[in-house]
């Protein structure tokens, strides 16, 4: 069943629909990560470790879901979607690393580090950000090579130096300084927002849809992404291990610049409340098929992993 067409409202439909995708998602996930085989299998193992853990597939399922605003196959749809996870699951493996947050608990088991060791973590992760690549530029993820170049160089700018890696420098270099909210901003839209704009992005590329529907959708990953980072934060704060599967507490040791840390915890909610109402008043175009992508911007102010 598509996740438009999912019953439920509110955010116990979402639950529900993003179980199903889950179900559907991991699938795809087993079959194109690498089988463990040869001298080499400890890098396939750890990479299936860290990815086949229990992630809420949030970037996935928005990738699935503005596919199916242009109603792309599902199967080319599942494909970028893998991709997106691919690349989300490299962020999360080296962001634990000792040398970054050094973090034991991901996905409600140790680390991958933890699990098997440091240069394991970094190899799988090297591994995992060009099968992502490798999954998009696939014949079968779209016939038109044009698309498939531009879901390739999409993905690059997101992860790269303008994207994911350039907000992680950021997070680097400004913890325990003080970080003015604009610092802290364009470090969450870069370390966090980039990849989720990819995910919204990438059904929009694969649909060929028009510039505005792009557009909208490009104003609506802006606000839903770090909206979903300040929640992350605001979890570390107010959340519990048992529920996000990571330790809480981290980023005040860590001297992280934060909106919960720089606003106070109530402040930045109303903060993230704001941005899921922005984003949502940009779906406007999209009617009632916009509905689902609604929905998910709930999600992400009421989640409590
Ligand atoms: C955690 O992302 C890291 C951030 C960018 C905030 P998620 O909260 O989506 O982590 P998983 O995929 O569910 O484990
Ligand atoms: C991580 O932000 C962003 C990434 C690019 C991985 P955090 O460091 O706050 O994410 P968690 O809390 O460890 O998941
Ligand atoms: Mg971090
Ligand atoms: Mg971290
Ligand atoms: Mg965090």
């Amino acid at each position: 069943m598509t996740l438009s067409a999912q019953p439920g409202k509110g955010v116990i439909g979402v639950a529900e629909a993003m179980a199903a995708a889950t179900a559907e998602i991991d699938a795809v996930l087993q079959t194109l990560l690498p089988e463990p085989s040869g001298p080499e299998r400890r890098l396939a193992e750890a990479m299936r470790y860290a990815v086949l853990a229990p992630g809420k597939r949030f970037r996935p399922v928005l990738a699935l879901s503005t596919a199916e605003l242009f109603s792309v196959p599902r199967r080319a749809a599942l494909r970028v979607a893998v991709a997106v996870e691919f690349a989300h699951t490299y962020s999360l493996v080296h962001d634990d690393l000792p040398c970054m947050d050094d973090d034991d608990m991901r996905r409600g088991q140790p680390s991958l580090h933890k699990q098997y060791d440091e240069a394991t973590a970094v190899l799988a992760g090297d591994a995992l950000l060009p099968l992502a690549f490798e999954v998009m530029a696939h014949p079968e993820t779209h016939a038109d090579a044009e698309v498939r170049l531009e879901l390739v160089r999409a993905l690059a700018e997101a992860a790269g130096p303008r994207g994911m890696v350039g907000g992680q420098m950021i997070d680097l270099v400004v913890e325990h300084k003080p970080a003015d909210i604009g610092t802290i901003t364009r470090m969450q839209q870069l370390k966090t927002g980039a990849l989720i704009s990819f995910a919204c992005e990438a059904g929009a590329v694969l649909g060929k849809a028009p510039a505005s529907a792009r557009q909208a959708l490009k104003a609506y990953a802006r606000d839903l992404g770090l909206a979903f980072q300040i929640v992350d934060d605001l979890l570390d704060v107010e959340g519990t291990e048992a529920a996000t599967g990571k330790k809480v507490g981290k980023d005040a040791t860590l001297g992280k610049a934060t909106f919960v840390a720089l606003l106070g915890p109530e402040r930045a909610r109303t903060q993230a409340t704001m941005l899921a109402d922005q984003a949502v008043a940009h779906l406007d175009a999209f009617g009632e098929r916009g509905a689902f992508l609604r929905r998910l911007a709930r999600f992400v102010v009421q989640r409590s992993h």
